[in-house]
């Protein structure tokens, strides 16, 4: 495994596994502080590639002026034994000067798709995901891009950027990976309490209970399910909801309040945000209702 700091390094590294035949290139960005949902990002990038690259970069861009980027977790030494570990073969880990060494006039922005869930909550977000994914695409040229389900409007955002853009680069969106009692991995969660990690399992038990209603009949419509999703997650005392929001994926459309969802004929997405003492935590589930 080569790990190599900045963008000439990379195109070397990776010119040198290219002129030996080992393509295609499958690229996992990360920011790091890395957990299982990352490995089971790069054990897909290794299914399907035969170089694959990660890059390891806590992207200034894409946080608010009020949000975490100073203390956003950083471990690079365990991260770089997950990385050899889960089979990497090359670990891209820019400084902020190396990805940005002007400040940036140039950025790219997907409107519309962005205007709903975490892009109404985190103004700016998006345009700062959009641009560096692009920035490290064009470092690295990838065949395949591996983004997690976990934060499935950045994929629903990237794969309308690489249609709009003609980006040569197919994006694989994988499934949440949880921790046994149902918590999906995030590298935020710790910044959990022990209180508070208990009471954020209401965020996977919420989504599995309306499943279940739904699977019932007992929930019918948008908004049916979506007070039962505000009832349930209010059950925690310490929650408090940012957003509950049923909408059509990968088009984040908002669906008619009183029409089964059923109806819609294609995938939705039930997406949740909450708040836990200063952590925002989000969760989400993409199927087709039957
Ligand atoms: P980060 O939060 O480090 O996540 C990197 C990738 O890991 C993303 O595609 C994310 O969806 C995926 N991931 C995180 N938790 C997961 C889980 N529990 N199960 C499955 N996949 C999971 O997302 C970013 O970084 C940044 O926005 C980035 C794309 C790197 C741009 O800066």
């Amino acid at each position: 495994m080569r790990v190599v700091r900045t963008v000439a390094q990379l195109r070397e590294a990776l010119d040198y596994m290219r002129q030996g035949g080992h393509t295609p290139v499958g690229f996992v960005p990360t920011m790091g502080y890395l957990h299982e949902g990352h490995a089971s990002l790069l054990r897909k990038a290794g299914e399907k590639s035969n170089t694959v690259v990660m890059s390891i970069f806590v992207n200034p861009l894409q946080f608010g002026p009020n949000e975490d980027y100073a203390s956003y977790p950083r471990d690079e030494a365990r991260d770089l034994e997950l990385a050899e570990r889960e089979g990497a073969d090359i670990v891209f880990i820019p400084s902020v000067e190396e990805m940005y060494p002007q400040p940036t006039l140039t950025k790219i922005s997907v409107s519309s798709l962005t205007t709903r869930l975490c892009g109404a909550s985190r103004p700016g977000h998006f345009d700062g995901v959009t641009t560096v994914v692009n920035k490290l695409f064009n470092m690295v040229q990838p065949d395949y891009a591996f983004f997690g389900l976990k934060d499935a409007q950045q994929v629903a955002v990237l794969r309308r950027m690489v249609s709009d853009l003609n980006i040569n680069v197919e994006i694989i969106a994988c499934p949440i990976v949880r921790e046994n009692d149902g918590l999906a991995l995030s590298s935020r969660n710790v910044y959990l309490s022990a209180e508070e990690r208990s009471q954020a399992l209401v965020l996977s038990r919420s989504l599995k209970a309306v499943r279940q209603a739904m699977d019932e009949g007992a929930v019918r419509t948008a908004d049916e399910a979506r007070t039962l999703l505000i009832s349930e997650i209010s059950s925690a005392p310490l929650a408090v909801i940012d957003y509950v929001e049923i909408l059509t994926f990968p088009d984040l459309e908002v669906l008619e309040p009183g029409s089964p969802l059923t109806a819609s004929g294609s995938e939705i997405i039930i997406a949740l945000a909450v708040k836990f003492g200063r952590t925002r935590l989000i969760d989400n589930n993409v199927f087709i209702p039957k």
